[in-house]
């Protein structure tokens, strides 16, 4: 393939191999056999490290720089600096595109230039959206094949003049000839930028090859850019997992939580209940786009194709499907190598090998201070090959969510699940979420920050109007809206340990909510919220001291009211685009505590 029959796309394309002067340009067709020369290039080149254990799979370890997202390089470039509003970072586009085309010009020398067409959602779909990157990086070439539908076909339904997403990327590491090429090259953090000039649906990356700076099908289209295009057409993008829950009767629950990164929506998409009779399907573990369809209800699919999850606590243990996953045909970055050609991380094994190769290629015995694998290491993996996967995980016409969860990393205050009294309280809930933050960004681990909706890295725009759209949402969805409940898996003991088993029995919390929605069990009001009465939720065969459930289930109203400050500080950020109904959710809570 070379070339398509699309006017505009073949300029763009022309247009940025004039800007970035590869060596040759390249028309991905998604191919097995295309997969197969990207993993032979790059195995040649020594980045990639064939798996003994694993068919197929693949290993590879990045520049210790360049091991996740890169929040303070992520720019949402709108013509006002009030359209991005208080939580994104911005620079207005004519400068940004000025200065990241210093950056562009000439960056791809020496390099293979991949132009690849991905759809978002199944091809051809009228949810699905398309996009094309066009990036000089094998590695992302292979993701990109697992992680988006990429093929020819998507160029047939772009036709000649079909509406696409222009996503360019580039690692930011020419090679002069004679050069010899670094073992992960990429550009230094201050040269790093992740920009989206959603007022013409546009995503220019530069000098990361990882995760979410990279796969622009992800974070960068499938939330930044279409949150923006969602609150113009009235549906919603955003970062939840999508699960079916069927219980013993044969009654299906849809459920969509949102958790900041690396909080547990891998993990709760593909949990097998504990509790007998219970049975969960994965939809999707990362992505959510959800809109209202003629039955008046919200149907949510998932826009992606495969996983991109972190390695590290995953286990037989904790996420059997997970590990089920990961057999074949899978690419693992920054995970540990073991002497028999293996992967491994920490958490994964009860018994920790006697010695593997460290994700930065060291030698690595148990008795080393440091982790063999970083703690954002992560997977690739398609996701037909999850053996939960529902059926109905490619339907374009979606699942009907009957839940939202909200939650996040809390060691304390947070009780185990609360459910908001109404819609507008569980806006609010969603609102000023907060969590302790993670290893998925390059910064600061466990320090607490408000995370409204696990988007605040994911808003395109304004996050003031994002919550002004979730109360338009709930008003048009009436009384056929999901209900909304809050959950924290993460609550820890005075010593340090967390209260909650956690995983396959966070099945009980969901049983607990399915018997809420068909109005089987009460509840106890709270200053919070409503919550499980003694006795309701069902934690038959488990054995938890009665002293770690009552704290779990605990509301400390002097640490509830010390939040207070912090959420009016949150809220001041917003201005006058603070809905009055936010204002007035937290006037009711502050009656509420007394
Ligand atoms: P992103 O892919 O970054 O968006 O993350 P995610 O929300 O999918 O998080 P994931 O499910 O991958 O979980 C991140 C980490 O939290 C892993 O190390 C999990 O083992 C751990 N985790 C997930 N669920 C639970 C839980 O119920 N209890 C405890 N204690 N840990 C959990
Ligand atoms: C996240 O950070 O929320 C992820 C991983 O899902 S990344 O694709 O790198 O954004
Ligand atoms: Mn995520």
């Amino acid at each position: 393939m070379n070339g398509s029959k699309h006017p505009k796309l073949n300029a763009w394309v022309k247009e940025v191999a004039d800007l970035c002067t590869p060596g040759s340009i390249v028309w991905c067709d998604g191919s097995k056999a295309e997969y197969d020369r990207m993993m032979a290039l790059l195995q040649e080149r020594g980045m990639a490290i064939p798996l003994t254990k694993r068919p197929n799979s693949f290993l590879f370890r990045t520049d210790p720089s360049d091991v996740a997202r890169v929040e303070d390089r992520t720019y949402i470039s709108t013509t006002t600096q009030g359209e991005a509003g208080p939580t994104n970072n911005w620079v207005h586009p004519d400068e940004l595109k000025k200065t990241m085309r210093g950056l562009y010009r000439g960056c791809m020398r020496g390099r293979t230039m991949y132009v690849i067409p991905f759809s978002m959602g199944p091809v051809g779909s009228p949810i699905a959206k398309i996009g094309v990157e066009i990036t000089d990086s094998a590695y992302v070439v292979a993701n990109m094949h697992i992680m988006t539908r990429v093929s020819a076909k998507v160029l047939d339904v772009l036709g000649e003049n079909g509406e696409f997403v222009p996503c360019l990327h580039s690692i930011g590491a020419p090679l002069e000839k004679g050069q010899k090429d670094a073992p992960w090259p990429c550009a230094p953090i201050e040269k790093k930028y992740i920009s989206h000039f959603p007022e013409e649906n546009l995503i220019w990356s530069y000098g990361s090859g990882y995760g979410g700076n990279a796969l622009l099908g992800k974070k960068c289209l499938a939330l930044r850019i279409a949150s923006n295009i969602a609150r113009r057409e009235g549906w919603m993008a955003e970062h939840m997992l999508i699960l079916r829950l069927t219980s013993p009767e044969g009654r299906k629950y849809h459920i969509a939580a949102a958790f900041p990164s690396a909080c547990g929506k891998t993990n709760l998409a593909m949990m097998q209940p504990s509790l007998p009779g219970w049975k969960c399907e994965c939809i999707g573990d990362d992505i959510a786009w959800m809109k209202i369809r003629t039955d008046d209800r919200l149907h949510a699919i998932n826009p992606e194709a495969g996983f991109f999850g972190v390695a590290p606590g995953t286990s037989y243990g904790t996420n059997p499907m997970a590990m089920d996953t990961l057999k074949e045909n899978v690419i693992f970055t920054n995970c540990a190598l073991t002497d028999d050609g293996d992967v491994w991380w920490e958490g994964m094994t009860e018994e920790t090998p006697k010695h593997v190769i460290d994700w930065k290629g060291r030698d690595w015995p148990p008795t080393s201070r440091e982790d063999a694998a970083h703690a954002n290491a992560r997977f690739t993996a398609p996701a037909r090959q999850c053996p939960v996967i529902s059926p109905d995980w490619e339907n374009p016409e979606g699942v009907p969510i009957d839940i939202f969860i909200f939650g996040g990393r809390r060691s304390s205050v947070v009780p185990l699940v609360t459910e908001a009294y109404n819609w507008d309280h569980g806006v609010f809930m969603g609102a000023t979420a907060a969590s302790e933050t993670t290893s998925a960004n390059i910064g600061a681990v466990g320090n607490l920050r408000r995370d409204p909706f696990a988007m605040r890295p994911f808003c395109g725009y304004h996050m003031g109007d994002y919550f002004t759209h979730w109360f338009t949402m709930g008003d048009t969805l009436g009384h056929k809206a999901p209900r909304i409940f809050y959950v924290n898996w993460f609550r820890k003991s005075s010593g340090g340990r967390f209260l909650w088993p956690g995983f396959s029995d966070n099945s009980r919390v969901l049983k607990w909510m399915c018997q809420r929605v068909d109005g089987k069990v009460g509840a106890k009001e709270t200053p919070i919220g409503l919550m499980p009465k003694d006795g309701d939720l069902d934690l038959s065969g488990l054995n938890i001291p009665v002293e770690s459930m009552k704290e779990l289930m605990s509301v400390d109203l002097a640490a509830w009211k010390a939040e207070i400050p912090d959420i009016e500080k949150h809220f001041a950020l917003f201005g006058d685009r603070l809905p009055e109904r936010l204002r007035q959710q937290l006037e009711e809570m502050k009656k509420r505590l007394g």
